[in-house]
C-alpha cells in the first residue's frame, strides 16, 4: 500500500521517494531557514516529495526526524548566539523558546547588579575547580583570594556572597557591641544594609555631614569631640572605626579625590580608630583616575570589594586586609551562615570578571555621560553633567513626583529607579549597548516634553481665566 498524499501532509501533491538527493534537499532548506521555523509539510514541498517520504527518508539518512533536526539546528543557532555575547532575547530567539531573563525588550538602568553573565564566563564557571569552601580548600575560591589580596596590597582576602556581608562582616570584626562606628550619613553600609549593623554589631552610628559622600578631616575631628580631664572618657561610647565608600553610591558614583581620602585615613589613625572601605565600585574610580586599586586600598586595614555590579558576575564579594584580622573575619563568615560549600562555581565567574572586565568600565562611563548629556537640560530635569564621574547617573525631577516620573518611564520600555524625594537613578553596565542609552534618552525626553507642555497649558488656562493673558 502506497503511503499517504492528503494535501495537507503534501501540499505540493507530491508523493515522490526519499531519494538521496531529496533529503539533501531538505537538509538543505532547514540549514537556511532555521530562524522561520519551517513546518514538515513546507520542507517536504522545497525537497519535491511527500511528508511521510520526508520522515521516513530524512530518518534513514541523517538517523534523526526532520523536525528533530530542526530543533537541533536552532539549539546549535542559539549557542553560537550565546558565545558570541549577544544578548540573551536573541539567544531565546534563535531556540524558539521564552527566556525569563528578559521578559521583553525592556532597558533595565534600575542597577549594574542586572548585569547578566556573558557566555565565556558561564563557561568558566560551569568547569570551575571545586572543594568545600568551609572546610577552606576550593582551590578556585583560594585563587580569588589571593588574586584579590594581591590587587588590593593586602596579606590575606575572603569570599563571601555579598557585599553587604563584606562590609557587616568587617564592621563585626573591627568592633565590639557599644562601640561607636563613623560613617557618611548617605553610606550604603549606614541606610542601605537592613540595619545590620544595629543588628549584627550592636555598634552606634555617628554620622559625617558627607557632601555627596565626601567628608574632610575636619568633619571627623569634630564627630570625636574635645576629650577634656573634666570629662570622664568612659561615658561616650568609643569611636573605634570610621568607614568610607568609593566611589559613592548615593552620591552618583562620585570619586573620592586621593588627597582628601588620605588626610582623613590619617586624621583617623591619629586617634587610633580602624578605617574600613566599601570599595563595592572601587574598580570605577581606578577605570576613571588611572589610579591602581591598591593605591586607594593602602590608606585602609580592610576594604571590601564586589564582583556582582560593574564587573558583571553573578555573585560574590571579598574582604582583603591583615591575615590575623581576615582569619578573624572567616569565623564571623560562618556565624551568619555564609560558608558556601562548593562556591568556585560562582567564584570562577568572580574570578574571570576580575580579570577581563575592569578595563571595559570606562565603556559604561562613557554611556553614563552619554545618558547625562542626553537629558540635562530637558524641562523638569535637574542634573549637572559635570557630577557624572562614573557609572551612575542620579538627577531630580522638578516637575512631577519621581515615583511618578518613573512610572511613565516603564510605561514606554525604561526601567530605572526613583531615588530619594525626588531624584532617580540609571546605571548603564555590560549588557547595555549604546543604542540602548540612545533610546532611553529619547524615553525620558518625550516623558519630559508631555509634562513641559502640561505645565505650560495650565500656566496658560490660569492666565486666561483672569485675563491676565500670557
Ligand atoms: C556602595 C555599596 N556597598 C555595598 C553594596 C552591597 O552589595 P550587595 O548588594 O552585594 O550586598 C552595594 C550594593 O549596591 C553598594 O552600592
Amino acid at each position: 500500500m502506497g503511503p499517504p498524499t492528503s494535501s495537507r501532509s503534501n501540499p505540493a501533491g507530491t508523493a515522490a521517494p526519499s531519494t538521496p538527493g531529496a533529503v539533501k534537499r531538505a537538509r538543505k532548506y532547514i540549514d537556511g531557514h532555521v530562524a522561520a521555523n519551517p513546518s514538515l509539510d513546507v520542507i517536504a514541498q522545497a525537497a519535491g516529495m511527500s511528508s511521510f517520504h520526508l520522515l521516513r527518508g530524512f530518518k534513514k539518512a541523517i538517523g534523526v526526524a526532520p523536525h528533530a533536526y530542526l530543533a537541533q539546528r536552532r539549539v546549535e543557532a542559539a549557542r553560537y548566539l550565546l558565545l558570541k555575547g549577544q544578548p540573551l532575547r536573541h539567544v531565546a530567539i534563535a531556540a524558539d523558546t521564552q527566556c525569563p531573563a528578559m521578559e521583553d525588550e525592556m532597558i533595565d538602568l534600575r542597577s549594574d547588579t542586572r548585569s547578566q553573565p556573558t557566555a565565556e564566563m558561564r563557561h568558566i564557571m560551569a568547569s570551575a575547580d571545586v572543594g568545600d569552601d568551609v572546610y577552606g580548600d576550593d582551590p578556585t575560591v583560594k585563587e580569588l583570594e589571593r588574586e584579590v589580596a594581591d590587587l588590593l596590597g593586602k596579606e590575606d582576602a575572603v569570599y563571601m556572597v555579598t557585599g553587604t556581608m563584606t562590609n557587616q562582616v568587617a564592621i563585626r570584626a573591627h568592633t565590639e557591641p557599644g562601640d561607636a562606628v563613623l560613617f557618611d550619613q548617605n553610606a550604603h553600609v549606614y541606610i542601605l544594609e537592613g540595619g545590620a549593623s544595629a543588628a549584627i554589631s550592636g555598634v552606634l552610628p555617628r554620622l559625617l555631614p558627607g557632601v555627596r559622600g565626601v567628608f574632610t578631616a575636619q568633619d571627623v575631628l569634630d564627630a570625636l569631640g574635645r576629650p577634656h580631664r573634666f570629662f570622664p572618657s568612659t561615658i561616650p561610647a568609643p569611636v573605634k572605626l570610621l568607614c568610607l565608600e568609593n566611589t559613592h553610591n548615593v552620591g552618583g558614583g562620585k570619586i573620592w579625590p586621593i588627597e582628601q581620602l588620605a588626610e582623613v585615613c590619617n586624621v583617623a589613625r591619629s586617634k587610633g580608630i580602624a578605617l574600613h572601605l566599601d570599595g563595592a565600585r572601587l574598580w570605577h574610580a581606578t577605570a576613571a583616575t588611572q589610579i591602581p586599586e591598591r593605591e586607594y586600598a593602602k590608606h585602609f586595614d580592610t576594604v571590601s570589594v564586589c564582583f556582582s555590579k560593574g564587573l558583571g558576575a553573578p555573585i560574590g564579594s571579598a574582604l582583603a586586609g591583615p591575615r590575623d584580622f581576615i582569619d578573624r573575619a572567616r569565623r564571623f563568615k560562618q556565624q551568619i551562615g555564609g560558608g558556601f560549600r562548593q562556591a568556585g562555581i560562582v567564584a570562577g565567574g568572580a574570578l574571570y570578571a576580575l580579570r577581563h572586565n575592569r578595563e571595559r568600565l570606562k565603556e559604561d562611563h562613557e554611556h553614563a555621560r552619554l545618558l547625562a548629556n542626553g537629558i540635562a537640560g530637558l524641562p523638569g530635569i535637574s542634573l549637572d553633567v559635570a557630577t557624572v564621574e562614573t557609572n551612575i547617573v542620579r538627577f531630580g525631577i522638578t516637575s512631577i513626583a519621581a515615583g511618578e516620573f518613573v512610572e511613565k518611564l516603564h510605561a514606554k520600555g525604561l526601567y530605572v529607579l526613583p531615588s530619594g524625594v525626588d531624584g532617580v537613578r540609571a546605571i548603564p553596565y555590560l549588557n547595555i549597548s549604546r543604542a540602548q542609552i540612545l533610546d532611553a534618552v529619547s524615553i525620558i525626553a518625550s516623558v519630559a516634553q508631555e509634562h513641559a507642555s502640561a505645565a505650560t497649558k495650565s500656566a496658560y488656562e490660569a492666565g486666561a481665566s483672569n485675563g491676565a493673558g500670557y
